[in-house]
Parts: C-alpha cells; sequence; structure tokens
C-alpha cells in the first residue's frame, strides 16, 4: 500500500533528503499515519522514527529548512523536536528498550524499525510510512493495525502484559482511544488492565490528568469511565466517584446509583459545552453524596449538605491530581456548591426573587449553571423530565428579564460604604456594613429597585432605625 497522499506536505520531502544527506532512513509513524487512515484531519503532532541518531536528523532537517529553526535537544531521552509551520515535529532514534519495574525510566539500546514498533503501545500507532526515496510514502505495518482500524480494535503489539508494565500509562491510553474513537479494547488487554491495574501508581499525576481530559473531552465520556470502573483503574484515580456506586436499600426504600446518574449528567451536558471545566463540574457535582449518605425511618434516604461537603472535597482532589489551584478550580467548587439551586427553582413556582439570588450568587457563571443542572435531569419518568425541563425554560426566561431590569449579575452595591460614612459621619464601624446588607437584602427580595436614589431612601430610614444622625 502506498501512501504518498499522507506525504503531500513539501516537509517530508526535506526530511527525506537530511536523512539521506546523513545516511540513515527514517519514517514517519504513530498518530499521523493513524488518523491520516482514519481521516480524522490533519495530525499536527509529527513522530519521526531515524533508523540512528534522531537528534542528528532533525538538526540536519533545520538546516536544511529555509528559516533554519531552533531544534530542542532532549539528551536524556534521545529525542530532538522542532515548529515547522503549525506542526511541532519530534524525532526520536528507533530503539529497542526496557523498563525498569519501578519506574519509568527506560534502558534504551538502538534498534531496528521492527523493534522500535515492537515497543509501542497500540498495532494502530504502530504503523509507520517510509521517508526513503526509493520506497518513499510505503506504508510498514508488522501487526495488521490497518485492519484493526477497520474492526475498530485497541490491541497491543506485544503481550499486553508486557506493553502495559512497560509504560502503565498505556492503561489509560487505551481507554482514551477507546473513548474518542468508539473503539473496543480487545479482550486480552482488558484482562490485563484488570490485572496490573496498581500499576497506574506510578504514573506522575500530570500524565494521568491528560487523558482524563481527554476521556471528558469527547463525544460520550461515559464509555471511558465504565471502562475506567471496570478495570478497576478508577478506583486508584478517582475513589470519590466509585464511592457513588451501589444503590443501599433500608426498609424498602431505595436512593438511585449516583454513579450512573452521574456519567449520564455528564454525557448530557457533553451535548451542550465543550469547556473541560464545566464537564469537570458534571462529574464531581454529586461526590459529596457518598460521605453525607444517612437514612432516617421519618424521611428516607438524604444526602444532607452534599453540595458544601462536595465542593470541599473538590480542593482536595485537585490537590491530589496535581490539578490548578486557581480560577478553574473555584469555579469547579461554585458548580458543585451550586448544583442543587435551579432545580429547586424548576420544582416549585419560580418567583422573581429566588431567581434575583440565583443570579447573585452565581454571578457571571449563571449560564454554565442552568446548563449543568438541565444535565443534571436523568429522570425515566417522561412527565417529570418534561416538567423540569418546561420550568428551567421558565427560570432561563426569568433570568434574562429579572437581569436586563435588576443587574444583580455583577453586582454592585448601590449606596457605598463612603456614602453611608458620610450620610451619618460615621467612622468605619458595623453599622455600615449592617446597612449595606440590609440594602442588597432589599433589592434581591424586589422591595426596592437596584437603583441609587431608592437606595439611598432607605439607607436614610435604615439609619434613623439605628438611631443614626443624618448630617443633612
Ligand atoms: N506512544 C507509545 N506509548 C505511550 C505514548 C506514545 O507507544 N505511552 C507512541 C505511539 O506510537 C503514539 C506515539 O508514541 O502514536 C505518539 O504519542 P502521542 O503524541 O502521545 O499520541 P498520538 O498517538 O499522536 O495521539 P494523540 O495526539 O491523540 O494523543
Amino acid at each position: 500500500m502506498n501512501y504518498k497522499e499522507a506525504l503531500k506536505n513539501p516537509i517530508f520531502k526535506i526530511i527525506s533528503q537530511a536523512a539521506k544527506d546523513i545516511g540513515v532512513d527514517s519514517y514517519v509513524i504513530g498518530g499521523f499515519v493513524r488518523d491520516h487512515i482514519l481521516e480524522r484531519g490533519e495530525h499536527k503532532d509529527i513522530d519521526i522514527v531515524a533508523i540512528g541518531s534522531g537528534i542528528k536528523l532533525a538538526k540536519q532537517v533545520a538546516k536544511n529548512l529555509p528559516n533554519s529553526p531552533k531544534v530542542q535537544v532532549f539528551k536524556t531521552y534521545g529525542t530532538a523536536m522542532l515548529v515547522y509551520e503549525d506542526m511541532d515535529i519530534e524525532f526520536v532514534g528507533a530503539r529497542k528498550e526496557s523498563y525498569t519495574q519501578d519506574s519509568r525510566n527506560p534502558i534504551v539500546e538502538n534498534g531496528s524499525l521492527q523493534d522500535d514498533q515492537n515497543r509501542r503501545d497500540f498495532t494502530i500507532n504502530a504503523m509507520a510510512l517510509s521517508l526513503s526515496a526509493d520506497s518513499f510514502g510505503n506504508l510498514l505495518d508488522p501487526f495488521n493495525g490497518v485492519e484493526d482500524l477497520e474492526h475498530k480494535i485497541i490491541r497491543t503489539p506485544l503481550d499486553p502484559d508486557i506493553t502495559y508494565s512497560d509504560d502503565p500509562l498505556r492503561m489509560m491510553r487505551a481507554i482514551r482511544f477507546a473513548t474518542q474513537l468508539n473503539f473496543t479494547i480487545e479482550a486480552a488487554s482488558l484482562e490485563s488492565i484488570f490485572r496490573n491495574k496498581e500499576r497506574i501508581k506510578i504514573i506522575t499525576k500530570e500524565r494521568i490528568v491528560v487523558e482524563l481530559n481527554k476521556i471528558l473531552l469527547s463525544e460520550t465520556p461515559s464509555v471511558g469511565f465504565l471502562l475506567l470502573e471496570k478495570t478497576g483503574l478508577l478506583e486508584f484515580i478517582l475513589p470519590e466517584l466509585t464511592a457513588l456506586k451501589g444503590i443501599d436499600e433500608v426498609e424498602g426504600q431505595t436512593h438511585k446509583d449516583n454513579f450512573y446518574h452521574t456519567l449520564e449528567v455528564v454525557d448530557n451536558i457533553a451535548k451542550n459545552t465543550e469547556d473541560v471545566w464545566l464537564r469537570w463540574a458534571a462529574l464531581l457535582h454529586d461526590i459529596g453524596k457518598a460521605p453525607t449518605k444517612k437514612f432516617s425511618k421519618k424521611v428516607g434516604w438524604t444526602f444532607h449538605a452534599h453540595e458544601f461537603v462536595g465542593s470541599k472535597m473538590v480542593y482536595k482532589l485537585f490537590k491530589r491530581l496535581k490539578m490548578p489551584l486557581n480560577e478553574k478550580m473555584k469555579f469547579v467548587q461554585k458548580m458543585v456548591f451550586m448544583s442543587s439551586r435551579p432545580i429547586v427553582l424548576a420544582q416549585d413556582m419560580v418567583t422573581d426573587s429566588a431567581v434575583r439570588r440565583l443570579i447573585f450568587d452565581a454571578g457571571e457563571y449563571v449560564e454554565d449553571l442552568m446548563i449543568l443542572c438541565e444535565a443534571d435531569i436523568t429522570t425515566k419518568n417522561p412527565k417529570r423530565f418534561k416538567k423540569y425541563h418546561k420550568n428551567f425554560q421558565v427560570v432561563r426566561q426569568k433570568i434574562d428579564e429579572v437581569e436586563a431590569r435588576d443587574h444583580v449579575r455583577n453586582f454592585q452595591p448601590p449606596v457605598s460604604g463612603e456614602e453611608i460614612m458620610e450620610a451619618f459621619d460615621l467612622k468605619p464601624s458595623r453599622e455600615i456594613g449592617q446597612i449595606k446588607e440590609a440594602i442588597k437584602e432589599a433589592i434581591l427580595e424586589g422591595d426596592i429597585p437596584n437603583e441609587h436614589e431608592a437606595a439611598h431612601q432607605l439607607m436614610l430610614k435604615l439609619g434613623e432605625k439605628l438611631g443614626l444622625k443624618a448630617t443633612l
């Protein structure tokens, strides 16, 4: 099979010539080849294997390019990288590799193309296209990766126990590719992941999170989380989620399985947002339910304050996984903390003041919160399903109306602390806070409009009540 079409970008001829200049063979390998055959659009990360020194080849390519781009050399790994137009091109020498049991540090020896292909993760990622002049565009596919692409199968080139133990992150990569591409992981591989699951512990959190994010950003993330659960990996990575599994029954009363519910919510939200943080919020919105679950004869199952507990758990989880502890984390916390607010509105009559409070508390994230809460509707009762969605439409409409009138989204007190001090000739004191709070409450309740004049009048009244004397 010839794949010249895949190599029509002039860079491949340039690499081919540079390889000839230094007397080595070279190949494009991995994701670029896979995605070309899958017609997934152009793959911008290009991996080149040299049968010899990858670093030398990279330097020669840079030399032959008109603008002589900078070559980044990673000596410890024996790799080099350069950027050409919008492509990241990585060069590596073909290797025979084995890994030590307890670390990721490989013992590296020079090898042939076949050696290099043997040590790749999956058959579909081990396909190479020749860049040598006499075989330019020829496909080298020793493990029938093309067939596996056709049959949509994830399979390792070697015994899966060897491939996964060489780099345990590949267990997550298998699941990530299965989720992204809608492929099946071969049974032997799946069993091997189950056997080797504990080895995930030696992988850095950062690499794990990269895969989690890719699973979350897939069209149907539940595919990946179900596989992570089935193979036992999830217990090591996100025990907060596995803790949500199961249905308890006491005196004939049950609650829903919050793990499967969560996955439904994540799939629902994936249809409405590409924002990975909002997807994280969907994944974590119920994690507080495991530690707060209680049964009482009077009310049955409760998860009292699970939103508050859940939002605290978000911080610990982000910290453990070395995820950013910045405004993204705070956003996820806020979504988890507020995740039950709109549904309460949707169950009852929607009052203006309740909507105003929602906008006030959610601030700029009110739309995100609505998206999360709509995704949270997983009731199998069609009547209720319809009713909640309809009520959410009413809530959305009210949000627009109330916001247009009252502007509480990025609430700024209409009367400032300085104005209050001046009006009553006060020094900084508790009364100022009390007056400000009472004005805000009056606005949120709808007792006064969110306008300066009305707020000023109320301030005077409140001051009088507190026994303060107006200066004018
Ligand atoms: N690879 C591997 N084992 C890993 C990571 C990568 O064998 N743990 C190999 C595979 O051949 C892979 C190539 O290195 O195709 C490039 O890896 P990477 O850029 O991480 O993935 P891609 O396959 O390019 O796919 P994507 O860009 O979707 O992550």
